[in-house]
């Protein structure tokens, strides 16, 4: 292990104790530099006609007859190809698991300081409670806080990580990493079809039995100049597949299309999904992973939940052959996840730059 892994390079201060403090200026290693800065929140692209927003799906359709399953398929297929992101409705996670997991994560952020110190976590693994990304010194900080953990494979699941309070946390996350980790495999399905691969493919390259499904909770404190910076800068998720529950009544992401930043309203009960960067390394750049970032707001604390679904860390990783033509040739050189993941766990988020480094010379 890199020593540079082994501890955080500046005491950890979390964003919820700063904005507790009632201070109305944030600190400047908060303040992002001008081109970063989410001014003007929305600027419309004026080729759109309308309002743009992601597409929505409904996963309901794909168990309904044949036209109705290759439409959403298609459907699928153009989100990807074009947004890199879009709503599923419909996918049979119970409701009322959505709300107690939301409930939970509130429960656990609103927890006293010290409780949640007791987890605080190391760039090691990234496992607990924790504010930063990357390990650079004096770098550039987001405005939240997150617990991070493992919840698949079984074998590196560790409870000790775990919160012990609220005491639903641990029985509620858990089935709510089972049923998500059904929504992925759905998805992986489609994904695999709709690349002219078989049914199996993208999850057999991942690993099957050993594809790993981790979570990351969000926590957006209210921030006083929510002008100056942001919850989460832009990044595209190294991973394969994220599913993402934000709560409807407080906005923050922004998804990028082209020269703008779009912002993301979630349908109630919606999950938002993107392709991360491993699925555009296997599918050759037919999907792409589209950077995403989270600006925060003066009135209203946010949570969200990513449940990322990864390929086993130690394989390989490269484009399927059967997507490599004379026309398209292969794009990016192979690489495992672990060996990805560390990227981001040296230098935080820098939006695409990662899946670009591994381009084939
Ligand atoms: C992430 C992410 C978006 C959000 O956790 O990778 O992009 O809305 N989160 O919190
Ligand atoms: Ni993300």
């Amino acid at each position: 292990m890199d020593s540079s892994l082994l501890q955080w390079p500046e005491p950890i201060v979390s964003v919820q104790s700063i904005a507790e403090t009632g201070t109305t200026i944030i600190p400047d290693r908060y303040v992002k530099p001008a081109s970063e800065r989410p001014v003007p929140v929305h600027t419309p692209d004026p080729s759109f006609s309308g309002n743009p927003s992601i597409p929505v799906i409904d996963l309901g359709k794909l168990a309904e007859g044949a036209a109705e399953c290759r439409a959403a398929m298609r459907a699928i297929s153009d989100a990807c190809r074009n947004w890199g992101f879009f709503q599923v409705v419909n996918h049979g996670v119970e409701p009322e698991l959505v709300r107690a997991v939301l409930a939970t994560w509130r429960g656990f952020f609103h927890l006293p300081a010290e409780e949640k110190q007791k987890l605080a976590n190391s760039p090691t693994t990234y496992e607990g409670y924790g504010s930063r990304l990357g390990v650079e010194k004096g770098a550039s900080l987001d405005w939240g806080d997150y617990f991070f953990l493992h919840l698949f494979p079984f074998s590196i699941k560790n409870y000790d990580k775990w919160p012990k309070l609220p005491y639903s946390c641990r029985d509620v996350t858990d089935e709510y990493g089972r049923q998500l980790m059904r929504v992925c495999s759905t998805l992986m399905k489609v994904l695999s079809l709709s690349l002219g691969l078989e049914v199996g493919f993208l999850q057999e390259k991942f690993g099957g039995e050993e594809i790993g499904g981790c979570m990351r909770v969000n926590y957006y404190p209210k921030c006083p100049q929510p002008e100056l910076t942001l919850g989460l800068s832009a990044h595209s998720d190294p991973g394969g597949l994220t599913v993402l529950l934000a709560d409807e009544r407080v906005p923050g992401l922004q998804v990028r299309k082209g020269d703008f930043w779009v912002n993301v309203h979630p349908l109630p009960g919606a999950f938002i999904v993107n392709i991360g960067d491993q699925i555009q390394v296997l599918s050759n750049a037919a999907y792409k992973s589209v950077e995403h970032r989270v600006v925060t707001n003066a009135a209203d604390e946010r949570l969200s939940i990513a449940f990322f679904y990864n390929p086993k860390s130690d394989l390989p990783l490269e484009p399927a052959r059967e997507l490599v033509t004379p026309e398209r040739p292969q794009l990016y050189r192979a690489m495992t996840f672990e060996e990805y993941r560390m990227f981001v766990r040296k230098k935080g988020l820098r939006g695409k730059t990662q899946v670009q480094s591994l381009e084939a010379v």
